[in-house]
């Protein structure tokens, strides 16, 4: 079956590149509001009889990007798309996976739900944390890629003689995995977190930074607060440069200001757009989601 990609108006450049590693056409979801606020969608292009491939990240607006989604999908089958594989590169409400108050919301549960109109989906580096797996909520194929290899890859071209730190035990997946390709030393400290804004990073196994890179290694950046309290100690320890590297660069209010204090350079992957990757601090994935759909 014949492919095509389509992107959505949270990741447009990013379904460009997808298209164009494919070798397939590309065409656009254009994205409107009515005046009472309510979505307004339109395909530039028909489907007719390929297999799609749509591309729509899930922040920052999570909550338009998943109605517009929905819709998307809906409309792409409406209109001849044999198949919608839907790739989502930054999965919204994968952290709200149980209930953490007394009549809770788990949304995580929901949101798979809700994207069952696809016929499969793709994300990458989802919060996989108290499920074991995708397949847990998912009741279509869903499939978790990880940006590992392209993460030690920027790592490897940009970074020497350091170390990688995981902020908290959650990071051992790309912290131990991207240390043991550089072949480098891996330290995955300890985090405790009271709210949004108050965490404690604790280094429970001592290890000597004085003159050493040290690049912070985390999958997701929102208020900051993980990477400062990590780069904090790393600064007490005599560490040269401190980097922090993350696959999903939410950034969410004043968090590159505090990073700045702490952190010599912040970079992320473009599975969103960000303040960050704009200024071309990106880690690319485009391949990596080629060779998976
Ligand atoms: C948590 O488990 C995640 O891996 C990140 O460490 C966390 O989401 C980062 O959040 P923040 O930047 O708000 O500290």
């Amino acid at each position: 079956m014949p492919k095509m990609v389509f992107g959505g108006s949270y990741s447009k450049e990013l379904a460009k590149k997808i298209a164009k590693k494919l070798r397939c056409p590309y065409g656009e979801v254009i994205k409107d509001y009515f005046p009472d606020g309510e979505t307004r969608l339109k395909l530039n292009k028909s489907p007719k009889g390929k297999q799609i491939i749509y591309v729509n990240s899930g922040n920052p607006n999570p909550n338009d990007s998943l109605i517009e989604s929905i819709f998307s999908i809906k409309t792409l089958k409406e209109h001849g798309a044999k198949k919608v594989i839907f790739v989502v590169p930054y999965m919204y409400y994968l952290r709200q996976d149980k209930h953490f108050e007394k009549l809770d919301c788990q949304s995580n549960k929901i949101m798979a739900e809700l994207l069952k109109v696809a016929d499969k989906v793709i994300t990458i580096d989802g919060h996989i944390h108290r499920i074991k797996s995708l397949k847990d909520i998912f009741k279509i194929p869903a499939k978790n890629l990880t940006s590992n290899p392209v993460l030690t890859e920027y790592i490897k071209k940009h970074y020497k003689n350091e170390v990688i730190i995981g902020p908290d035990w959650e990071s051992y997946q790309w912290a131990e995995d991207i240390a043991k390709h550089l072949g480098v030393k891996v330290n995955v400290l300890k985090k405790t977190r009271y709210s949004s804004h108050k965490v404690k990073v604790e280094m429970r196994t001592k290890m000597d930074l004085k003159g050493k890179n040290v690049v912070i290694v985390d999958d997701v950046i929102s208020t900051g607060r993980t990477i400062v309290g990590a780069a904090r100690i790393m600064k007490r320890m005599g560490a040269k440069k401190i980097y922090a590297v993350c696959v999903h660069g939410l950034f969410a209010e004043d968090s590159l200001k505090h990073l700045s204090k702490y952190v010599d350079k912040v970079v992320c992957t473009n599975t969103i757009i960000s303040k960050v990757n704009k200024k071309n601090r990106k880690i690319d994935v485009s391949g990596l989601i080629a060779e998976n759909v």
